[in-house]
């Protein structure tokens, strides 16, 4: 089969497409012909070599999280499937391939009339933010939300299910074209960072309150303003740390103010919590997807041989949701 593989790291110019075995799958697993993957920031960095995939090293190291298909063949235990079904899946490494083997609880259905392209470009950031929101910033409706780049991937996917999940959302943008898209996925207020600091905003919508739960990428220069833009007994959920790692943190004001700050990763998780989390998806998520009230956000699409040019358009922020690959 055709797919990329990382033979060395480095730029964009390291993804050459290249004739592999197609992967056989395991007692548990679906062999998914693959029609759409999506790229993630984590693509990068692994491109880079900074962030292996978990586990033991794979004979051939193809990236890609999430992929869009239909099912080929089923391992021997395999009950949730068959071959046809249209399904999407979370995958630790694979998807920029024409084949990929998915654990069947990693898999799910794509919802009725949804697309290719918009199914590969689900799992993985529906999942992030779902769990980002709802598990480790533990949010309900009425809580109050700010997500950092409110534009990206994971943030359109943050936004809309805070805002179907009644909740008051928040959102940080770096250009005038993401302050509008993040208004329409649902963000009530919407900073451009780069006009005004997010942190006064915050404190004026929010009365001087602040909010309840921040989902941030941006880690090392949002760390203080974050801190101080939390309620009392609110949560940072760090899911991202595209500034940088290291900041300066008040432990004063996360103990006057009985903060939290919650990590989270979910490529690196142990498999039986990444199927608990796809199985409560598939019960609490899945259906917004479903009768269209959430949706996967799609900025542009590229061939399989130009997944370089992908990873370019990525790198260079300007994307608005997701940059989808197809297969
Ligand atoms: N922990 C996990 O399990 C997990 C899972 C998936 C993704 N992630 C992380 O989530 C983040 C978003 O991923 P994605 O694939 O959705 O990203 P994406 O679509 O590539 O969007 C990233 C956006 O972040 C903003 N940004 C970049 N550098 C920044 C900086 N230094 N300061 C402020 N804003 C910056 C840019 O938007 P602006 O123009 O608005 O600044 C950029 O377009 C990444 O950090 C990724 O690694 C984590």
């Amino acid at each position: 089969m055709r797919a990329v593989v990382l033979e060395r790291y480095g730029g964009p110019e390291v993804l050459t497409v290249r004739e592999i075995p197609v992967p056989v799958p395991g007692p548990e697993e679906v062999l998914i012909r693959v029609h759409a993957t999506a790229v993630n920031r984590a693509d990068l960095a692994q491109r880079e070599g900074r962030y292996p995939p978990p586990g033991k090293k794979p004979r051939y190291e193809v990236p890609g999280l999430e992929a869009s298909g239909e099912v080929e063949a089923v391992g021997e235990r395999v009950t949730l499937f068959q071959p046809g079904d249209r399904v999407m899946a979370l995958l630790p490494q694979g998807g920029y391939a024409e084949y990929v083997a998915a654990h069947e609880r990693l898999t799910m259905p794509i919802p009725p009339g949804m697309a290719w392209e918009a199914a590969g470009a689900v799992p993985e950031v529906f999942l992030t933010a779902f769990d980002a929101l709802y598990n480790q910033g533990q949010a309900r409706p009425g809580s109050s939300v700010l997500v950092h780049a409110g534009a990206s991937g994971v943030g359109s996917a943050a936004i809309q299910l805070a805002h179907h999940g009644q909740m008051r959302v928040i959102a940080t943008v770096g250009s005038q074209m993401k302050r509008e898209a993040a208004r329409a996925f649902g963000a009530d207020v919407v900073v451009n960072y780069r006009e005004e600091p997010f942190l006064p905003v915050v404190k004026r919508v929010t009365d001087h309150r602040g909010v309840d739960v921040i989902l941030d990428f941006v880690g090392r220069d949002y760390l203080e303003a974050n801190v101080d833009a939390l309620a009392e007994d609110g949560t940072l959920v760090v899911i991202g740390t595209l500034s940088g790692g290291e900041g300066r943190l008040n432990l004063g004001t996360v103990l006057g103010r009985r903060l939290r700050i919650q990590g989270t990763a979910l490529r690196s998780r142990p498999l039986e919590r990444k199927m608990a989390l796809v199985q409560q998806f598939l019960r609490e998520g899945w259906p917004l997807l479903a009768d269209g009230r959430v949706k996967p956000v799609i900025d542009r699409t590229y061939s399989l041989d130009q997944v370089a040019d992908a990873h370019r358009y990525l790198a260079s922020n300007q994307n608005i949701g997701k940059v989808v690959v197809t297969v």
